[in-house]
């Protein structure tokens, strides 16, 4: 609805103007529409109805960035902070009702964060759906990429580990994965990239936080992350047409030795498999060098998530699983850039999604570790565009010996 316009304001009924405080006869249509409280959307005429709207409006553009109108009592829900109750629909301020596989649950998730205009942005920034992505001859091919996307690729990796090396300093007990994802999509911004998961399909934060369970996709929210706790970042960022995309998991405060071995085999089996990419090499051996090491160490791996290519796409061709016996296609060329990313669990590799449509755990509610690079296959072997830097936190003890 354009400013100013209401003529189509409708009838109402013992309701006092917004304005003056005379008796309602109009109600805003747009409040209507997005359910809003009637008391807020009343008002005696055209005229008051007319004079408020410069201000009424921001109530319809706060709605729509909060995916809700029907903000619940609390305190954090006024400040726009709910749970994400459904993927691309409004947000609740209850705790939804699941069969939890552990002892985490969702907490509240802030508004949107903003981006500031000069920052280019992927198809999906405005209204959360990706246009070019799913309809490209990219989810079929591997491309090989040219000299100048190799080269934009390199910037925009080099982004991605710096912003994930801050967010990362951000961990300690008492921290919530809110703040983590403020510092992520601070650094981002800062770098002029924009940070790809926000509003991806709908996704409504800069990273994605996945803490014990939580295998993958968690959304950043109101939790403090506890002593003893893992956490996984996820960080992808778009900048010069090109995205970047990697995670580590790192420790809260003093983990158990379960956990200090399940972080530390994920690593390696990232490491390993990394270790075998060359042109002529199968996508499917991938996976064997993963499930081999995960297996000898007594843990295993998640099959519902993939390393993809990655480019001027997010997310395409090549898919890569990271378990043993897959059916991926295909073999290694030069110029080809793709994620490796397994997700190794301490207990089954079956998972479940919460209701928020993005979280997924594990079923049996064990804890779950991932680390993820970006790779550019070379003439020779493999360049690890996302490569710690020499200013990346000494953040795993085994990097130490
Ligand atoms: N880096 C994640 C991946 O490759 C993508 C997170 S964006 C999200 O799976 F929106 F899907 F969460
Ligand atoms: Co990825």
């Amino acid at each position: 609805m354009a400013a100013g316009g209401g003529s189509d304001a409708a009838e109402t009924n013992s309701l006092s103007c917004v304005r003056c405080g005379k008796p309602a006869h109009l109600q805003c249509p747009k409040c209507m529409e997005l359910k809003h409280p009637r008391e807020g959307a009343a008002f005696c005429t055209q005229d008051c109805f007319k004079a408020s709207w410069s201000s009424h409006k921001s109530v319809h553009l706060k709605a729509k960035l909060l995916g809700t109108g029907a903000a619940g009592g609390s305190d954090r829900a006024s400040e726009g902070w709910l749970y994400c109750v459904k993927k691309g629909q409004g947000r609740t301020p209850q705790l939804p009702h699941f069969d939890w596989t552990g002892a985490l649950r969702p907490y509240p998730i802030s508004g949107m964060r903003s981006v500031p205009a000069h920052i280019d942005l992927p198809d999906w920034a405005v209204d959360g759906i990706p246009k070019i992505e799913p309809n490209s001859d990219l989810q079929h091919v591997v491309e090989v990429k040219s000299l100048d996307q190799i080269e934009r690729m390199r910037e925009t990796c080099r982004i991605a580990r710096e912003v994930l090396d801050a967010a990362a300093q951000a961990i300690r007990p008492g921290v919530t994965t809110d703040e983590i994802d403020r510092v992520a999509h601070e650094a981002t911004i800062a770098a002029g990239a924009y940070p790809s998961p926000l509003n991806y399909h709908f996704f409504p934060k800069s990273c994605c936080t996945s803490v014990n369970e939580v295998i993958c996709h968690g959304i950043p929210d109101a939790r403090k992350l506890e002593d003893g706790d893992i956490v996984n970042i996820d960080v992808s960022v778009y900048y010069k047409g090109v995205h970047a995309d990697l995670n580590e998991t790192y420790f809260v405060g003093n983990v158990d030795e379960l956990s200090h071995q399940l972080v530390q085999c994920t690593y390696e089996c990232l490491k390993k498999a990394i270790s075998i990419v060359k042109p002529g090499v199968r996508f499917r051996e991938i996976g064997e060098v993963i499930n081999c090491h995960a297996v000898m160490s007594g843990f295993s791996v998640a099959r519902s998530y993939c390393g993809h290519g990655i480019g001027e796409l997010f997310h395409c061709a090549p898919n890569i699983p990271h378990y043993s016996r897959n059916k991926a296609v295909g073999v290694m060329k030069a110029g080809q850039t793709f994620t490796i990313e397994p997700m190794i669990n301490a207990g089954v590799w079956r998972d479940r999604m919460w209701p928020d449509g993005w979280t997924d755990v594990t079923a049996d509610g064990k804890r779950s570790a991932q680390f993820e690079h970006t790779l550019l296959v070379t003439e020779t072997g493999v360049e690890v565009l996302t490569a710690r830097l020499p200013s990346s936190p000494n953040m795993f003890p085994w990097l130490n010996a």
